[in-house]
Parts: structure tokens; sequence; C-alpha cells
């Protein structure tokens, strides 16, 4: 069990809620324990939302609690941790009336390891890039503040450059050319991004390499995709089949004559 440590009372009321992240049989739960002094209530509504750096609160789900006091959000797994790998909660109390508005926040550790590579991994690496990226980047939507990384797979070293660029762009510019030529294209220099940690930023190249389907948009235009050229292959071969049966129908034909 990790989260926040004992209860604490809020409002006034002795209605203490402690938050906590449990995991039965796989799945990862977001648990609220909800207790009048010392003593769990049952029947108490409540709504668990993420809270996020930029301040937005998305909500996760709502429960009621049972009789041992505990009401749980199933799927905490699913939800997107912060540079650091926690996750803040907020859990809100939603009725009775008497404790509508009675809410705690807290600051879990996100139940997945953030070096886990997969679905989950995924939708992390998406989640940073959307929230530290996005503004001067796109995948394939064309030049922003900074280069398309559509194809960026292709263009540079491999995963390490990446991270190693990431981290440090000034670092970089210091003893590689590319990275040099770059910054000598964009009138600005990217910032580095070193306090996000290597395993985040693994986590974004991750998403990015996945979605950057190694087409940049320059090289679009050159290549003829694989299946296109399996479907050329297939109608030549088809043609010259019935060129064959037709010529050879035609040369019986005269024979028989
Ligand atoms: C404030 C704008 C800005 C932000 C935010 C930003 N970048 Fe950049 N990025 C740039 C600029 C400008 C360049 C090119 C100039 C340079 O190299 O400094 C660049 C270059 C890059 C390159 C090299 C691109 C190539 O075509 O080879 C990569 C990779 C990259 N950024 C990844 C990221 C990642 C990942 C993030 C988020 C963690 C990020 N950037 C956030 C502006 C930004």
């Amino acid at each position: 069990m990790n989260g926040s440590e004992g209860s604490e009372s809020v409002a006034g009321e002795q209605l203490a809620l402690a938050i906590y992240a449990e995991v039965d049989e796989g799945v990862h739960y977001l648990v609220v324990k909800v207790e009048l002094d010392g003593i769990p209530v049952e029947g108490i509504g409540v709504e668990f939302f993420q809270v996020f750096e930029d301040g937005r609160i998305q909500s996760l789900g709502r429960d009621v609690t049972f009789d041992d006091g505990t009401a749980a959000y199933e799927g905490f797994d699913d939800s997107i941790p912060d540079a650091e790998g926690y996750v803040t909660v907020l859990v809100r109390v939603l009725a009775p009336k008497k404790y509508v508005g009675i809410e705690k926040q807290s600051r879990i550790k996100h139940p997945n390891p953030i070096t886990s590579v997969g679905a989950i991994g995924l939708d992390a690496g998406e989640g940073l890039y959307k929230q530290h990226c996005a503004s001067c980047h796109t995948i394939g939507g064309g030049e922003s503040v900074g280069p398309d990384l559509a194809g960026l797979k292709a263009r540079i070293p491999g995963k390490d450059w990446a991270i190693a660029f990431i981290k440090s762009p000034r670092e970089m510019i210091k003893s590689d050319d590319y990275a040099r030529d770059l910054r000598d294209k964009y009138p600005m220099e990217m910032a580095p991004f070193e306090s996000l940690g290597d395993s985040n930023i693994s986590l974004i190249v991750d998403y990015i390499f996945a979605n950057d389907a190694g087409q940049s948009p320059e090289s679009k235009g050159f290549s003829i995709p694989l299946p296109f050229m399996m479907f050329l292959f297939t109608l030549a071969m088809v043609f010259i089949v019935v060129l064959v049966v037709w010529f050879g129908t035609k040369a019986n034909r005269n024979s028989a004559v």
C-alpha cells in the first residue's frame, strides 16, 4: 500500500478520508477509506479525479463506500503519471448532503513503473508528449516552432541520440554536426528537458517512434508503398496469363480449321 499516511479530518467534520493504491489480481485500484470518528462509514458517495500539473482536473469515476468504509476506482493504471512517476488524485464527497464538498488531494505513486513499455507505457508517453512537446512539434502535421518529428527514427542515429538530444540540445550541438545544422536552421534553440528524467524521455521517444511511420513529408512523394507494388506485380502476372491463354486458344482454333 502506498498513499497518504493515516487520515485527516476535513472542514471541521470528523469525517476523514485516507487515499491509497491497491492491487488485486493484477488490477490496480485507487481506494479511499472514509471514517467518522475512526469508524468506517458506509454509503458515502465519492468521485475520484486526477489533477494534472497545469491544474486541469479530470474525473476518473464514482463509487459508494462499502461497510468497511472503502470505495474504489478500478483502473488506476490507466492514469498518466507526472514527470516523477506520481499521480495527483483528488477524492470529493458527493453524498450524503451533509458532507458534500469535503475533499482530499493526495500524491500517489503511479502503480506502473514508468520504465515499463507496452500499452500503458505508450499511453504515458503520449500524455507526456502532449504535455511537454506538442506545443512546438507535430508528428506528420508539418513544421511548427520546431521540426515535424515524422520520420525522426530514420534521420537520427537511434534512440540514445534522441534521449541525449532531448535532455540537452545545447550539449548535443557542441559535439554533433546534425544537431548544429538543426540549430542553424531554426530561429530558436530547444530548451533542455533533463528534468523529465531518462525513463520519461524514453517513453516520449517510444511514442514518437511508434507514430512517426518512418516517413517524413519530404520522402513521401518518392517511394511507392509496398502493397501497391505487390498489386502492380499481380496485375502484370494476370495480364501475362490471360495473353498466354488467349494465344493458346487462338492457336488451337487455327489448327482445328
Ligand atoms: C519551445 C519549443 C519546443 C519544445 C517545447 C520542444 N521542442 Fe523539440 N525542438 C524545438 C526546436 C526549435 C528544434 C530545432 C532547433 C534545435 O535543435 O534546437 C527542436 C528539435 C527537436 C528534435 C530534433 C528534430 C529532428 O528533426 O531531428 C527532437 C527529437 C525534439 N526537438 C524533440 C522534442 C521533444 C521530445 C520535446 C518534448 C519533451 C520537445 N522537443 C519540446 C523546439 C521545441
